[in-house]
């Protein structure tokens, strides 16, 4: 989908791309060119040299979605440099895209000049980013009506979707440019589709000049301001074009910024606290683990759906016990570990076992899918990226428990935040 992706200015402030004139081209290495939804996702992400937090980024903003928002909505991720190979469902609806830049798209960095104190480096990083975010919203243009841009290391609120198109539809008749669902940088900030060719076009015009929060303010204070009056009634004038709305619906969790060497403790204070858990209506059964819970953070109250289950530092032998008082047919079960804001305190190399009531089953063989474990018990599934969720073949069935049980020390301790 690029018949409006071009821009007629753009070899004037970008002249290298007239040699190459496919470069504005994204190559497209997921996704099935959704469009007309109401809101458009864009979430620029680079290689960080620490620790990545795009998958838990993903995995918040899909977290609480419902079916019809699924089919209102597309996430751009877009990629410089890194491979994702989760979401396959996401990515098989149309729900999620992935993109990347032509190589051809970036201009030679080594001749930026210095300016405004920051070294070689920031400027090169600041003017890739002001690329990047533009490249983004050029792509993302002609899909929606609402476009908002992300960073790669967020958590959302879980109700942002409804949020977001509420109080966009609500504010629709106003003049505004852009609306904050975040006070932190560029996360958050939701422009109409039909704004963004200006906006990215003005980002590239100056893109080797200033990074890109600065330009924004610039296009508030060229649309609002009139010079002849004072800076005063400049920021009265430019409050007119935003809008801020409250609570934060976006939380900047990223420790390590994009920017190697650089720690960022950005935190946005009208987030507020996320809860933690969330409940299910699971069978009765008396639970038991070997690991020692946090506070009033039991594996009671998290079963029952009331809290999550927070337990000190596991090792290699530690389990978690579900003994149901009836043996009962189960076609599944799902397991979310770790904390949602500060994607920490996961479970690793975990397996889920169930141990069918009727013996004799025990005897046939199980097939190429199972694992036998010990006592009777028959590994199901295990925990990938802090979720463990699958099927239990009618074979097992009907099961009188199931267990987690933990192969490997960990460094840190352990949440689950879903039973
Ligand atoms: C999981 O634990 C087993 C047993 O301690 C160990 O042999 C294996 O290397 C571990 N796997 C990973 C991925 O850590």
């Amino acid at each position: 989908g690029y018949r409006t992706f071009l821009l007629p200015n753009i070899y004037i402030f970008m002249p290298h791309l007239r040699k190459h004139r496919d470069s504005l081209v994204p190559n497209v290495v997921l996704g099935q060119g959704r469009r007309g939804v109401s809101i458009v996702l864009g979430i620029p992400t680079v290689k960080r040299e620490k620790q990545s937090y795009l998958v838990n980024t993903l995995s918040s903003l899909l977290f609480s979605l419902t079916s019809s928002q699924c089919q209102d909505l597309v996430i751009i991720v877009f990629v410089a440099e890194l491979t994702l190979y989760s979401f396959p469902k996401e990515v098989q609806s149309g729900l999620l895209e992935v993109i990347s830049p032509s190589q051809y798209y970036y201009p030679d960095f080594t001749t930026l000049k210095e300016t405004f104190g920051d070294s070689k480096e920031r400027v090169k990083w600041r003017t890739k980013q002001n690329l990047d975010f533009s490249f983004l919203m050029l792509y993302a243009q002609d899909k929606g009506i609402f476009y908002v841009q992300l960073e790669d290391d967020v958590v959302a609120k879980s109700s942002y979707y409804d949020d977001m198109k509420a109080y966009a539809t609500k504010e629709d008749s106003k003049p505004w440019l852009y609306l904050e669902f975040s006070q932190l940088g560029f996360i958050g900030k939701m422009f109409r589709t039909r704004d963004l060719p200006m906006i990215a076009e003005f980002f590239l015009m100056f893109h080797r000049d200033k990074p890109i929060d600065w330009l924004l303010d610039h296009i508030l204070w060229v649309k609002a301001c009139n010079p002849e009056r004072d800076g005063k009634h400049c920021e009265q004038q430019k409050a007119t074009l935003k809008q801020r709305y409250k609570p934060s619906l976006f939380q900047h969790v990223g420790l390590h910024s994009s920017l190697p060497g650089k720690l960022q403790h950005l935190k946005d204070k009208d987030f507020g606290k996320q809860t933690l858990h969330k409940a299910h209506n699971n069978p009765t059964a008396e639970v038991r683990s070997s690991l020692k819970h946090y506070q009033e953070h039991s594996l009671e109250r998290a079963y029952k759906g009331q809290d999550f289950f927070w337990a000190i530092t596991p090792v290699e032998g530690d389990y978690i016990l579900f003994n149901f008082f009836q043996p009962i047919h189960t076609s599944g079960y799902l397991f979310r570990s770790g904390n949602i804001e500060t994607s920490g305190d996961k479970l690793f190399n975990t397996t889920v076992e169930v141990l069918p009531s009727n013996v004799s089953n025990l005897d046939e063989p199980i097939g190429p899918r199972y694992r036998k474990s010990e006592n009777g018990f028959i590994i199901v599934g295990e925990f990938e990226n802090g979720v463990a969720e699958g099927e239990i073949d009618a074979a097992l069935q009907p099961v009188s428990a199931l267990r987690l049980v933990i192969h490997s020390d960990s460094d840190v301790w352990a949440l689950l935040s879903e039973v």
